[in-house]
């Protein structure tokens, strides 16, 4: 295990567990507060994600940062975004699964550092490897799950909303269920 986030950062951005690390331009580790009593999960970072070693910073990103800032939530300031995997999948393909099983490590131990009391999981993959292998999130997108003592969600991937804008009132009122959730359990996030 890490003793510093330092440690952990510099371990990760020399990963070589996996081949994403022969295409990459960047270890995308994460973002925002290291205390942060919420965390979001992605499935792994894009072009701009790649280009940039931030998570979420494409069109999805600006949308999700929208919804963000409707619930008074700020990468910089009151959450941690993450993804499952670190490095860009070539063509944006899902990552495949011995790729998550190498690189989930690292989540782990940014779990671990940051002790969230809730875990948000954008999309598919990622609510399918933190919350349940099976989850349907078209019908489960917005319930609560708890986990190791971790109350968790999973939300609709801000992409497939931007593929298909009539979902985003059910998106936006998962933003309304966690902005309850951040009232009733945590100490410092709002
Ligand atoms: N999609 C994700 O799942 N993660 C990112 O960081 C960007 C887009």
């Amino acid at each position: 295990m890490y003793n510093t986030w330092e440690e952990l950062k510099t371990a990760c951005e020399q990963c070589e567990k996996c081949e994403l690390c022969k295409t990459r331009h960047n270890v995308v580790v994460g973002v925002g507060s290291e205390n942060a009593e919420v965390m979001f999960i992605g499935e792994g970072p894009g072009e701009n994600e790649d280009l940039q070693g931030e998570p979420f910073v494409g069109r999805a990103g600006k949308l999700l940062d929208k919804m963000l800032v409707a619930v008074d939530l700020d990468r910089n300031k009151n959450i941690y975004i993450a993804n499952i995997v670190k490095c860009r999948p070539p063509q944006n393909r899902d990552p495949k699964p011995e790729e998550q099983e190498q690189c989930i490590e690292w989540l782990r131990a940014q779990v671990k550092m940051i002790n969230p009391k809730i875990i948000v999981c954008l999309g598919r993959i990622a609510a399918g490897r933190i919350i349940k292998s099976d989850i349907k999130i078209t019908k489960e997108h917005g319930l609560w799950f708890e986990k190791g003592g971790i109350q968790m969600m999973a939300m609709l991937h801000p992409a497939a909303v931007l593929r298909d804008p009539r979902r985003k009132p059910d998106a936006f009122d998962d933003f309304l269920k966690l902005r309850d959730k951040i009232n009733e359990i945590c100490d410092h996030t709002y």
